[in-house]
């Protein structure tokens, strides 16, 4: 099985999720340069945008990067042009199946990662051509599943031959050790990310994040198929209380309308949708993307050395069995 970082042509096999309206030029050139993969997040923005972030970041860093694509953007297709014109090494997609797209993007070179959060998506991606997918369970922020990444890293993992990297509630080197014992050959890491002094999203978003306790997010959207885990605030429990009396669907997608960009740009947490992933219980403090990186492949090379723990666990298999 191909190794993520030697399929990648990065040092640490971690890649940064796409988020849009927040993963832009700054925090991808700062993972790439750090040893990771940094990704560029298109959201809804249109391709020359995109075309710029993406020339901003090969002028900050001479790494490998991404672009993440969310295949129900209007602009999908002018996007498209743009990471082959300008000679993207990798894309990530979000939102469905990106075989349509696939023997352009392969023509022009690029690898192509879809994120999955069932195994009979990652079967349909892989049969399509994808060099590796990953496998994002419903404890990460944003746009969800309904499968947690414990139940279906493992479960993706034994159906498709191609790498599997494990995405949702990863932001230390035992959540790195965990993934890898189910399977994966890689990590995507969220919600860490969106403290690191790097990403652009407002100081309130931040702070949010930072405060966060295990308990503090929820998803919403479920009557409109589309569920979402944020952190909570007014917003999500208008959402809530309107989805528990049956709401039109309709009227709550138009509610959660632009609520993103209204926190990542104008920092209103409150009337705003903070999307975070559970694991924000578990994220303490700013730092650098390198000192992020650095410091959970640190953690997950001392649990893999100090053999303590698998060795209590053996023990107690082989002292019950
Ligand atoms: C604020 C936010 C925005 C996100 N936006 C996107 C997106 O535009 N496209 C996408 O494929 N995934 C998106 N995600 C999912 C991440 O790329 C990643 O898979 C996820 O955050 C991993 O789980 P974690 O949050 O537990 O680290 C988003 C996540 C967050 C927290």
């Amino acid at each position: 099985m191909v190794d993520i970082s030697e399929l990648l042509g990065i040092k640490y096999p971690i890649i940064q999720g796409g988020m849009a309206w927040i993963a832009d030029s700054s925090l991808a050139a700062a993972v790439s340069n750090a040893g990771g993969l940094g990704i560029i997040a298109c959201g809804g923005a249109e391709g020359e945008w995109v075309r710029n972030e993406i020339r901003k970041t090969k002028e900050l860093t001479t790494k490998p990067f991404g672009v993440n694509i969310m295949l129900l953007s209007p602009f999908v297709d002018d996007i498209m042009d743009v990471v082959c014109e300008e000679g993207v090494p990798v894309v990530t997609t979000g939102a469905g199946n990106p075989g349509k797209y696939m023997n352009r993007l392969k023509s022009c070179g690029i690898k192509v990662i879809p994120v999955v959060a069932s195994v009979a998506l990652a079967i349909r991606v892989q049969r399509a051509g994808a060099d590796a997918v990953i496998a994002e369970g419903q404890e990460a922020g944003g746009h969800i599943g309904e499968i947690t990444t414990m139940a279906l890293v493992p479960q993706i993992a034994d159906a498709v031959s191609i790498p599997v990297i494990a995405a949702g509630g990863i932001a230390d080197g035992r959540g790195i050790a965990a993934a890898y014992m189910l399977g994966a050959k890689g990590i995507q890491v969220g919600t860490r990310f969106l403290v690191a002094e790097e990403c652009t999203v407002s100081q309130p978003y931040k702070d949010m994040v930072l405060k966060a306790k295990d308990t503090d997010t929820v998803a919403t959207g479920r009557s409109t198929g589309h569920p979402v885990r944020v952190l909570k605030n007014k917003l999500a429990r208008e959402i809530l209380s309107l989805e528990k009396v049956n709401t039109d669907p309709a009227e709550i997608e138009k509610l959660g309308t632009g609520r993103l960009r209204a926190a990542v740009k104008d920092g209103d947490v409150v009337n705003g949708s903070v999307m975070s992933g559970q694991i924000a219980g578990l994220v303490h403090k700013e730092q650098s993307a390198k000192e992020i990186i650095e410091e959970m492949f640190q953690e997950a090379l001392e649990i893999y050395e100090d053999r303590t723990t698998i060795c209590r666990a053996r023990g107690t298999i082989l002292r019950n069995g």
